[in-house]
């Protein structure tokens, strides 16, 4: 049952005779309200107004009421129980104290005649004389069943007219998820667009799922919407990390619920730079099919879009608006830390806290820290994030993976390379230096217009001298540092 439905019906219950429904989804909530007017009224005397066709019962027009003066006047004549829902009547509250007066009377006659009325506005405002009479009852986003029946509808009619639907269960589960967070209207929307005019259903569509909630979240400008291209396949070594995220990949569908385990929070993974910290992030929202958001702190600071506290606070909003996803807050000391004596960064830290413990979306957030000495103590309790990683340099047998990712990724064939021997030279190396060899390597052979070979990484290895030789002291704070707290993200040894 949805939950906000639940809460007007208590308002009924206690004899309230006026709620203002806040809600975009006019219709949804409507088809709400007849019901309700049947279930207790027992009747069909669901009135509704708005400015252009005035009240009606049902198809049936009130004459002369187009004006809500005239409307909210018929409305107290009507002498059987009844329903009024009026649609934006709340904004014309703003300068009419007539109205308000009429609005008033309304609430001393309704009390006891069983005659209900609803003000329904995405627009929140109401008059602060009429608080006190008024329950307010934001309308709640489409909840996973009322989604899973949209969906399944969908798929029945594409089904009848002969398209193919190939999908697993799981996969159906993944669509329904896909478009949380989304009116029913613009879930329609996004389905219509994925499946329209296709005689085959697979999983591939949902892509353009996360295209639409893409465009919801751009409205806001620090958050950044990826689209998925990294797999864990992209990633080299950290068995520990794969493993943790393996084992929660379903952590956000019902079942898990129901099988009594929590929502994840969220992870932090620290360590030396250049080891696949912000990979992590994009490879979990593809693990999880999830749409991933990069929130940019130095855009949250920088005033643009207004008081960086402000557009932080807005912007946990929005994500919880498009749950469920993964939020990714990179280089999380530079944001939230509790070493600058700024006061807009302590109260985004004590707002992110709050957050962090309350939320009830299904978010989850994946934050990265170079400087974990800047983090401040609370963050890194226990119970804030469910895990902290640490990512060291990788191994041997990592660096291995690793060269064989980067040479695959760019066409070269891996036999013409002793991987084995390369990962032995290249102690100390990280993963982004090992990309950025073989990078430079294959600009040398195309200008000589030949492939790339051995010897030209050799030369570049030869030559250069990797950041954790120059950055000793510092990696190795970070390494005791982590000991006691984190988790390492690996569990070979042999480096
Ligand atoms: N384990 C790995 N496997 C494969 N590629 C890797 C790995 N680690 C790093 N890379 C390569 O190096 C690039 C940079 O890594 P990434 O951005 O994840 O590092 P980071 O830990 O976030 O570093 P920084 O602290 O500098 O932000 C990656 O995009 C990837 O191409
Ligand atoms: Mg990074």
């Amino acid at each position: 049952m949805n939950p906000s439905l639940n809460r007007i019906k208590d308002s009924l219950l206690a004899g309230q005779p006026i709620v203002q429904i806040v809600s975009f989804e006019e219709k949804r909530v409507e088809g709400f309200l007849k019901k309700l007017c049947q279930q207790t009224l027992k009747n069909q005397n669901y009135y509704a107004w708005d400015s252009r066709n005035g009240l009606s019962l049902g198809e049936t027009p009130i004459p002369d009421s187009v004006s809500p003066a005239r409307a909210l006047d018929a409305a107290l004549a009507v002498r059987e129980p009844a329903f009024f829902v009026f649609r934006d009547l709340t904004p014309r509250l703003r300068d009419s104290l007539d109205l308000i007066r009429q609005v008033r009377e309304c609430y001393l006659q309704f009390k006891n005649s069983r005659k209900f009325l609803f003000l329904l506005s995405p627009d929140d405002y109401l008059p602060a004389s009429l608080k006190k009479e008024i329950d307010i009852i934001q309308f709640e986003l489409p909840d996973y069943e009322e989604l899973e029946s949209l969906f399944n509808k969908f798929l029945d009619s594409l089904a009848k007219a002969g398209a193919q639907v190939q999908l697993s269960e799981e996969e159906k589960r993944n669509f329904v998820t896909a478009v949380q967070g989304l009116t029913l209207d613009e879930a329609y929307k996004a389905y219509m667009k994925a499946f329209q005019g296709q005689t085959r259903i697979h999983i591939g569509m949902i892509e353009k799922i996360h295209l639409e909630k893409k465009q919801l979240i751009l409205k806001e400008n620090v958050l950044e919407y990826f689209t998925h291209v990294l797999t864990m396949d992209d990633m080299g070594g950290l068995d520990k990390l794969k493993d943790w995220l393996l084992k929660r990949k379903k952590a956000f569908s019902k079942e898990a619920r129901e099988f009594g385990l929590d929502k994840p929070k969220g992870i932090l993974t620290m360590g030396v730079t250049g080891c696949g910290k912000s990979l992590a992030s994009k490879v979990i929202a593809t693990l999880w099919n999830l749409p991933l958001f990069r929130m940019d702190m130095n855009l949250v600071y920088s005033g643009i879009a207004g008081a960086p506290e402000d557009v932080f606070a807005r912007s946990l909003k929005t994500m919880d608006s498009v749950a469920p996803a993964i939020l990714w807050i990179d280089e999380i000391e530079s944001g939230i830390s509790d070493k600058s004596t700024d006061s807009s960064s302590s109260r985004i830290l004590g707002y992110f806290l709050t957050w962090m413990q309350e939320h009830t979306s299904e978010i989850f957030i994946a934050a990265t820290a170079n400087r974990i000495d800047l983090l401040p103590a609370e963050l890194l309790r226990r119970g804030r994030f469910d895990q902290i990683f640490f990512i060291d340099l990788p191994t041997r047998k990592e660096r291995e993976e690793i060269f064989r990712i980067h040479l695959t990724k760019r066409s070269n064939d891996l036999n013409d390379f002793n991987i084995p021997q390369l990962a032995q030279i290249t102690k100390n190396w990280s993963g982004s230096e090992i990309e950025q060899v073989i990078i430079s390597g294959m600009y040398e052979a195309f200008a000589d217009n030949r492939k790339l070979q051995e010897d030209d990484l050799f030369v570049i290895f030869g030559s250069s001298v990797p950041l954790a030789t120059t950055m000793e002291e510092q990696i190795k704070k970070v390494r005791s540092w982590a000991h006691n707290r984190a988790v390492r993200a690996t569990t070979d040894k042999e480096y």
